[in-house]
């Protein structure tokens, strides 16, 4: 299992396929197995490579208190050179997307295409920055278990097959519980990236499950309205984690964007 230093850390990654470089990017509070399916389904065209984010998955343990999506990109450009390439297919899901416009901000030199899946561009309200101090200040005293049975009703669609929810809870139970904490932090204290959907330059598509409750369709939609020529795909019968839910029209989505670039 690949294992790089970068920037004073160690990130693991999953690597199949043959081709140029997709990057695949993990949402909250995942890790890169959420993306075998997506690596499956694109190893003919894609060399897929998912991610466990700085602290995340089998990647070290964090050691600063929030992890933000600044120092996750940076640590994608750090991984995309230790790659030896020139420059990737970002695929970010959420959390992953929000990485994904940090990244595009700073390092828009390093994208072929981008996949802006379930993920929203604005900021946190101040509501939301509210709900994930109670999310933080449950965790401790509920623990991951409890974590993972609130969230995941929120995360899949109602038809979420049994599978599908129990790979979901799993990923919820391992994940640290320092990563947990400085990933809310890190999310809390997002900008609002909006702005930087006007200046991508690369082919785009935003990809949205037909019930995503956390970053629905209207926000996809009016993401995908502000990237000049990005494609809008809606998900049926899926939620958050549409690329799990419904791998195969995901897949489909990703081919279509990659042959544009
Ligand atoms: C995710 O799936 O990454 C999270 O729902 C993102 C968030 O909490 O804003």
């Amino acid at each position: 299992m690949p294992l790089v230093a970068v920037a004073g850390t160690r990130l693991h990654y999953l690597d199949r396929g043959r081709g140029p470089v997709a990057l695949l990017v993990h949402g909250f509070p995942l890790n890169a197995t959420m993306w075998l399916e997506q690596m499956a389904l694109l190893s003919d065209v894609r060399r897929c490579v998912a991610v466990d984010l700085r602290g995340c998955g089998r990647s070290d343990p964090p050691t600063e208190p929030a992890l933000t999506m600044e120092r996750h990109a940076d640590d994608l450009a750090a991984l995309i050179d230790v790659l030896d390439v020139e420059k990737v297919d970002l695929v970010g899901l959420s959390m992953g997307g929000y990485v994904a416009l940090a990244f595009a901000e700073l390092h828009p030199q390093q994208l072929r295409t981008l996949a802006l899946v379930d993920t929203r561009s604005e900021a946190d309200t101040d509501e939301g920055r509210r709900r994930r101090d109670d999310t933080g200040q449950r965790l401790m005293t509920h623990g991951r278990f409890d974590l993972a049975e609130r969230m995941e009703p929120q995360l899949v669609a109602a038809r979420a097959s049994p599978a599908v929810r129990r790979r979901i809870r799993s990923m919820i139970e391992t994940t640290r519980y320092e990563t947990i904490l400085a990933a809310l932090e890190g999310m809390k204290g997002r900008p609002d990236r909006t702005p930087i959907l006007g200046r991508i330059g690369v082919p785009t598509a935003v990809i949205t499950g037909e019930h995503d409750v956390i970053a629905p369709p209207a926000a996809g939609r009016a993401m995908a309205d502000a990237v000049a020529g990005a494609v809008y795909v809606e998900i049926a019968g899926a939620g958050h984690l549409a690329p799990l839910e419904a791998p195969g029209a995901v897949a489909t989505a990703l081919r279509e964007l990659f042959a544009a670039g």
